[in-house]
């Protein structure tokens, strides 16, 4: 018997999910769920590095739920895939405790998310800086094989890497040493109204399409979105904005960039859009009808939830026991 390949990913738990999500990260999770022994979770830890005076307690319970609700309307089965809230298995924080002994501070510093946004809105939390060693708690602690994330989500499962094997040769052979899984399209769907930054749900408005959007808001969105005055449908680095359209229609589709943009020769980015529109909204349509729905149940959504911990929950203890014992903090006698 060939035991399956271990999968593990999360999504920080803002509550709606975009497409850059969908197509970076959660499409992948449920492509192959199948083939995989997966563990899934929503990072309700990671959704806590705002600083204080910013987190609204009861809009992040519901962003909670709601988020869950999006893995399932996605097509994440729960009785498939294990499924659960990060805050849920307090192994999480005590792995991130023994790891931040060979996690260096020079480089937490390094990482581009960090500096990216440690400057926004100034007096960043310490939550924030230390993001990814909980990052690397959370896969470290499932033996994960692959990790499948977006292409902005690299360095830090790097970091992840590194750490386990600094751990591994300093302490014994604790931990798995994973790899991220970055799809060949769609890893790095950029804004619509920005197209040379990457799709964000932190950045509100109209560049961001979301996975609850009615279908006049994701039509508004297409149509609205920031091109050029040059009317060629064309892949091309120097004209991100129709570049970024392009590459959607075809990770939507299944097809190549070249093969898009053939079949557009031609023709202007009225039709272009219209028809990417049409596909977009036919893509969305079917996860926001399923979200109204199980937004509707949030008790059984609890229920559901509340399984997958309790099984992800034995894997993270086993682990956690193997790493605080290598340490010397296992039984005296
Ligand atoms: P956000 O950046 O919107 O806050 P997260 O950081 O929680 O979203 O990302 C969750 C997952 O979605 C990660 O695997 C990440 O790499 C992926 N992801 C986020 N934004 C994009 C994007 N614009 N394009 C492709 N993948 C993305
Ligand atoms: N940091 C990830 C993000 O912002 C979310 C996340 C938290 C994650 N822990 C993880 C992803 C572990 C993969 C594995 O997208």
């Amino acid at each position: 018997m060939t035991t399956k390949r271990r999968r593990l990913s999360g999504v920080r738990a803002t509550g709606r999910l975009h497409l850059g999500n969908y197509l970076g990260a959660l499409r992948q999770w449920v492509e192959q769920q199948e083939d995989a022994d997966n563990f899934f979770f929503i990072a309700d830890l990671h959704g806590l590095t705002d600083a204080a005076s910013e987190h609204d307690p009861v809009a992040f319970k519901h962003a909670r739920l709601s988020t869950a609700a999006m893995y399932l309307a996605v097509g994440i089965d729960p009785s498939v895939s294990t499924l659960f809230f990060q805050s849920d298995v307090p192994e999480h924080t005590d792995l991130m405790w023994f790891l931040s002994s060979v996690a260096k501070k020079g480089e937490l510093e390094r990482m581009t998310q960090w500096k990216d946004k440690k400057g926004k809105g100034g007096g960043a939390s310490s939550a924030l800086f230390f993001y990814p060693v909980l990052m690397a708690a959370d896969i470290l602690l499932y033996d994960a094989d692959e990790v499948p994330v977006g292409d902005d989500q690299r360095q830090h499962v790097e970091m992840a890497r590194d750490w386990a094997i600094r751990f591994n040769h300093h302490f014994g052979n604790a931990f798995i040493v994973p790899s991220a899984v970055i799809p060949p399209a769609g890893a790095r769907v950029m804004d619509l109204q920005r197209p040379n930054e990457k799709m964000s749900k932190s950045a509100k408005g109209e560049g961001t399409i979301y996975l609850d959007d009615s279908d006049d808001e994701v039509v508004r969105k297409i149509k609205r979105a920031v091109t050029d005055s040059a009317g060629v449908v064309a892949s091309d680095p120097e004209r991100p904005g129709i570049s970024n359209l392009v590459e959607l229609y075809a990770t939507i589709e299944n097809s190549t960039t070249e093969e898009v943009t053939n079949k557009y020769e031609g023709q202007g980015y009225g039709v272009f859009k219209q028809d990417l529109a049409d596909r977009m909204v036919e893509l969305v349509r079917p996860i926001r009808d399923r979200v109204e729905g199980l937004r509707d149940d949030p008790h059984e959504l609890h229920r559901q939830l509340s399984l997958g911990a309790d099984r992800a929950q034995s894997v993270a203890h086993a682990t956690a026991a193997r790493a605080a014992e290598a340490l010397g903090l296992g039984p005296i006698v």
